[in-house]
Formats: structure tokens, sequence, C-alpha cells
């Protein structure tokens, strides 16, 4: 190959087959299992979500009782993770500790080595279930609190409100959470669910699949942006201070603005299109739309620049948070949450359909070099 023909970071190399999702990036779609995100946040549950993804349809009546039977059964942190996740010294990043704990769950399942069929989708409801319970744990320990058993009387997202705040949310704050793990959980071959089909193309285990997903992950330029893009807000404080903030950044021609641009959508991400609606509606319902509104001017801004920039789920979703009432450090950790049915679905695909990842690099040092002795290197 000539120098120069790499396609850098794969970019728009199709490396795999898959049936899972689709996205248009120049029409700013995106479907899973061919239904669009619009149908799916506006109609379903994540529950149903977590079916499609795992089972490639959508859960009828008794399907949709079962998986959420399963997932109910499923809750319950090993003492064992626990510890895991109690033993963290202070100060430690809460991504840090769900990779940690997302990797100890390997220890305490009864069969580990168990990656048939059955298996696969067994560890796949085990950490969807489990890994809202990882977060508030670890939430509630920094807190000095100690954390609270779910709640049987609540669904996936209302009872991941619950364990991080011991308390019931109200119905608009579970649908809007909900919502959000709807729209966060499947993106097709992005950074971290490559990262899960590398290792699952090696026939390792589930676990291990995930938790190199959740490293991937954490980076600024994957879900680490939105705790980037609150941070962007909370700097930048007053609506008087947008325009002449972004016109010191953007001096720097490295300058990244959190929660835009995408590799795939050169327009609007389909999901900040429903993600904004959902921060306009919680501003208002906590009686500030400040940050909504802030965040509306920054868009306006970056889509009349000489190079219009849009912005990606990161963006709204970080108000959103905000104004729910939660604190920045768990933004990431909520997007596990939500990503882990979508690691687990390709990694049930990628090795129902294995083959090897193994890519090959071009080369562009010497060789055959004479080897010296060591007094004389
Ligand atoms: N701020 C400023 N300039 C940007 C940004 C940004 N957020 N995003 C892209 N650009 C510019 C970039 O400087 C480049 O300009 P030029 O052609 O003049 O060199 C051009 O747009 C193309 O950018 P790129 O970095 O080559 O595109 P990429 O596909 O390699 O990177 C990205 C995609 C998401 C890493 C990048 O847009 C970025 O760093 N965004 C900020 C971080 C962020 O919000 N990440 C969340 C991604 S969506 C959620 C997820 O899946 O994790």
């Amino acid at each position: 190959m000539a120098e120069g023909m790499v396609a850098k970071g794969l970019q728009d190399v199709v490396v795999d087959d898959t049936w899972i999702c689709k996205i248009i990036g120049d029409q700013g779609k995106l479907y899973y299992y061919g239904y669009s995100i619009h149908d799916l946040a506006e109609h379903c549950t994540y529950e149903e979500v977590v079916f499609l993804l795992l089972k490639g349809k959508l859960p009828n009546r008794a399907e949709l009782d079962q998986i959420t039977r399963e997932l109910k059964e499923a809750r319950g942190l090993p003492y064992g993770v626990r510890d895991v996740i109690k033993s963290a010294p202070k100060g430690s990043i809460p991504m840090d500790v769900l990779r940690t704990a997302a990797s100890a769950l390997a220890l305490t399942d009864p069969k580990p080595g168990d990656d048939s069929p059955e298996g696969r989708y067994r560890k796949a409801i085990r950490m969807v279930a489990l890994f809202p319970e990882i977060v508030a744990a670890d939430y509630r320990f920094r807190r000095g609190e100690e954390p609270v058993a779910s709640n049987p009387k609540l669904n996936h997202a209302a009872n991941f409100l619950y364990l991080l705040h011991g308390k019931e949310p109200g119905a608009d704050a579970a649908r809007t959470m909900d919502v959000a793990l709807v729209l966060h959980a499947e993106h097709d071959f992005n950074a971290s669910t490559f990262t899960a089909r590398v290792i699952a193309a090696t026939m390792s285990d589930m676990y291990s699949a995930v938790t190199g997903a959740i490293g991937a992950l954490k980076g600024p330029l994957h879900g680490g942006a939105n705790e980037g893009v609150i941070k962007t807000l909370l700097e930048i404080g007053e609506p008087a201070n947008i325009k002449p903030w972004l016109a010191e950044k953007f001096k720097d021609k490295n300058f990244r603005l959190m929660g835009f641009g995408h590799r795939v959508y050169k327009t609007l991400d389909p999901r900040a299109i429903v993600l904004k609606k959902y921060s306009e509606k919680t501003g208002r319902e906590r009686g500030t739309t400040k940050w909504f509104e802030m965040s509306n001017e920054i868009e306006q801004i970056m889509k009349t620049r000489e190079k219009p920039l849009y912005p990606n789920v990161d963006f709204y979703s970080a108000s959103t948070y905000f104004m729910m009432g939660l604190p920045p450090e768990i933004y990431t950790p909520i997007f596990a949450v939500a990503r882990v049915v979508g690691w687990c679905a390709h990694v049930i695909e990628q090795q129902t359909h294995n083959k090897l990842i193994r890519p090959a690099a071009d080369y562009h040092g010497e060789i055959d070099k004479p080897l010296p002795p060591i007094d004389k290197r």
C-alpha cells in the first residue's frame, strides 16, 4: 500500500455486516432493527428496546412481561462487587469504578465460562440489570450513604433514579430517563462497540468485551463528551458570555467544542432532536430554562459558522441530566447504563458470525538492521 493510503481512524471503512443498527448520516436517521429512533423514543420503554436488541424483534405483551421479570430477577448487587465499589479510593473516577466493577461481575457469575447462546443472553440480562446498581452504589458511597435495594415495583429507568436518590422518582423524571436510555442504547460500530467486537472476535467472554468497551466510552471524544458539555455551560455561566467565550476558544484551531460534530452524522444527530425537547421540558418543570436556552443559542451559532457543526447526542443530554439534579460525573456512567445492551447485542452478533478482527498496518520504519552489541549502541 502506498504511503498515505491508510484510512485514518477507519473513517468510512466498512468492516463487517450487521443487522442491529443502521445510521444514514447525511439524513440524520437512526434505526434499531429497522425501527426509527423517533418512534422507539416516543412509544417504547427501555425494556422493549433491550428485547429488540437482544432478540431482533419487538416483544409482544407476554415477551415483554417475561424480559421484565428476567431483568428484575437479575437485580441485586453481589457482595463481592459491592465491596469492589466501596473499596475504590476517595476521588476515583466513576467510569474507572464502573469499568472495574463490570470486570468483577465475571468473578461473581455462577457460570463465567458458559458462552453458549443461552449463556451469552443470561450474561447480557445480568449486566443490563446490574449496571444501574453499580453506578448508583458508587454514587451513594461517594456521598457517605449506603446503597438502597432495587424497588421491584419500578421499571428499569425509574428504578435507576430510585437507586440513585433512595426515593421514587416522579413520572416525568422517570419517563425522561427512560427516553434517554432508549436513545443511548445502540449506535452501530462506534468506538466502544467496535472495541467490544474486537474482544468478542477472539472468542473471549462478554464481561471482557464490555469491560473494554467501557474503557473506550470513557474518552472525551466518545461518551465522555457529555461531562464536557456541562463543564462548558457552567464555565460560560451566562448567556451574555457565549459569543466572546466561543470566539476566544476558537482562536485555537485544535479546540473541540464538546457535544458537537460526529464521525457519521453530517447534519443534526436525531437523538439530539429528541433530547432537545426533553432539555426544554425538564427545564420548564424545574423552573429554569437557562441551560436549555444557552444550549440552543450555542447550537444556532455553531450551525451558521463557515464550517457548520451540529449537536450530537451528548449536547442536550447534559443539560437534561443537570436539570434533573444529576451531577456531571455520572453522565458518562449513565451512557454506559444505556449502551451496555448495545454492546451485548454486538458481542452476540460478532460471535454468531465470527471472524478474528486483525487488521494490517502500513509500517514506515527500516527492516533487517544489524543488531549492535550492548556496549556499541
Ligand atoms: N469542535 C470544533 N471543531 C470540530 C468539532 C468540535 N466538536 N468536531 C469536528 N470539528 C472540526 C474539526 O476540527 C475538523 O475541521 P478541519 O476539517 O478544519 O480540520 C472537522 O470538523 C472534522 O472533524 P474530525 O475531527 O476530522 O472528525 P472526526 O470524525 O474524526 O471526529 C468527533 C468526530 C466526534 C471526535 C469530533 O466531532 C469531536 O471531537 N467532537 C467533540 C467531542 C464529542 O462531542 N464527542 C461525542 C461524539 S457523539 C456521542 C458518542 O458516540 O460518543
